[in-house]
Parts: structure tokens; C-alpha cells; sequence
């Protein structure tokens, strides 16, 4: 960290209490549970209120608040060959509190899983069927390293929280991969929709300046989304 014997007594205080409060900010999370379940209601009637969250009464709680089947087949048929079938807390009730969800991911050949972020969440993926080429590109600070892979079907890789990362189908036939995320509700920012796909539209001036392109461009990406 530092050498603090360099420094007056007070300015290594103020400095050691500003690191200490900077890395109580970054490594900011979920709360622990403060109790075994919470299964998510939305009907307060027969419910409970612990840690900030209407509960479902415990005595009322059954195996399906924990079950969710993923056996489907997502229908690719779209821009991307891409499907996302997420399991958030949305749709399992009983992940509420826990820091943990999961999402099924099906590839058409060649499909791909666009630029995005995670604003909650770190995610671990594992290709269940397939090839996939992956990656993530680190910070402005970190100089915009890409750290890339290929994966093959049982390969795992991780996309630390907050990274833009990217899945590509790179095989002839489909591919399918889970993702596990580390909050009940991880939340998603696909990056080209965001930019290129606002609603209203960001101003095209912005647009034009910050990607050093002309207006027709803009106007084209604008118009995909
Ligand atoms: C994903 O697949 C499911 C099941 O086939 C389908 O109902 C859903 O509309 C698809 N979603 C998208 C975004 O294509
Ligand atoms: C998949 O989605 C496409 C486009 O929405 C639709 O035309 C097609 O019927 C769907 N296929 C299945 C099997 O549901």
C-alpha cells in the first residue's frame, strides 16, 4: 500500500482512514441473509417483513418456491442467434437474499451473446454444448486489455463484475452455456442497444464525436436498434 513512516503521523490517519473508506465502497455488496430463506411474495397479506423484504410466511414455503425448470430450447431466430433465459429472483421467488441467480444461454451457429455488462453481478459460464469464443476488456486505468478464450463443451470462464464481455458462437452448430451470476438480480446493459438504441436517441452530436464517425453512420447504427 503505502510506507506511512515517510509521513506525519496526521496525514497518514487521513490517508489510511480515505483508503479504508474507499475500499469500504468498492467491496459494498448484498447484505448477508438474516435468516435461512425469503422467498420473494408480492402479496403481503400472508407475508413477513425481514432484512428490507416482504417474505413469504415460512410456514407457507414449498419445494417449487426453489424450483425452476431450464429445459427448453430458446428460439434463436433472431438478428444475434441468440436466446437468454435468465433465473433471477424474478422468476424463482425463493433466490431472494441469496446473491445468486443463474441463465441458460442458446446459441444458433455463429450466434452471439453482444457486448454487455453486469451491474451487479460477476459471472461464471459453462459451455454445456458447443464452442465459444469469449471474452472481456479490462478498465480505462488497465489500458483496455482484452483477455479472450475459446471454450469448449464443460470449459468455465469468468467475467469479473462490471466488464464489458462478449460470447461468440464460433462453431457450425448450436451451443448452449449457463451463466451463474453472484446477485438475485444481476441486471443487464447491452451496450449497442444502450448507446445506439436510447430512447429518446442520444444526440447525434454525441454520437458523431465519441465514436469519430459522420452523422450517416449514426444514423445507420441508430436505425438496427
Ligand atoms: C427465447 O425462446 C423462448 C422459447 O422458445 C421464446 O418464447 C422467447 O420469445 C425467445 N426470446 C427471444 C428474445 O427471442
Ligand atoms: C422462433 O421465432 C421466430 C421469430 O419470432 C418465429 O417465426 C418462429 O416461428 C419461432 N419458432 C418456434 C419453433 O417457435
Amino acid at each position: 500500500m503505502m510506507n506511512s513512516k515517510v509521513l506525519p503521523n496526521k496525514y497518514a490517519l487521513v490517508t489510511l482512514a480515505l483508503v479504508a473508506f474507499a475500499c469500504s465502497l468498492t467491496s459494498a455488496n448484498d447484505p448477508s441473509p438474516l435468516q435461512d430463506f425469503c422467498v420473494a411474495i408480492d402479496n403481503h397479506v400472508s407475508a413477513v417483513f425481514v432484512n428490507e423484504k416482504f417474505c413469504k410466511d415460512p410456514k407457507l414455503v414449498i419445494a417449487d418456491d426453489f424450483f425452476r425448470s431450464v429445459n427448453i430450447l430458446g428460439n434463436t431466430s433472431n438478428k444475434v442467434g441468440l436466446n437468454v433465459t435468465a433465473v433471477t429472483v424474478e422468476q424463482l421467488p425463493g433466490l431472494n437474499t441469496l446473491d445468486i441467480s443463474l441463465a441458460h444461454i442458446d446459441f444458433a451457429p455463429h450466434g452471439l451473446n453482444p457486448p454487455h455488462t453486469h451491474p451487479r453481478s460477476t459471472e461464471f459460464l459453462i459451455v454445456i454444448e458447443g464452442t465459444l469464443h469469449v471474452g472481456f476488456v479490462t478498465s480505462n486505468a488497465d489500458g483496455n486489455r482484452l483477455f479472450t478464450k475459446v471454450l469448449n463443451k464443460r470449459d468455465v470462464f469468468v467475467f469479473p463484475i462490471c466488464f464489458i464481455h462478449f460470447q461468440l458462437n464460433v462453431g457450425n452448430t448450436k451451443a448452449v452455456a449457463f451463466a451463474g451470476l453472484s446477485n438475485q438480480n444481476p441486471g443487464v446493459i447491452t451496450i449497442a442497444n444502450t448507446i445506439f438504441g436510447s430512447n429518446p436517441p442520444i444526440n447525434q452530436d454525441v454520437l458523431t464525436k465519441a465514436f469519430q464517425v459522420d452523422k450517416n453512420v449514426v444514423n445507420y447504427l441508430q436505425h438496427q436498434f
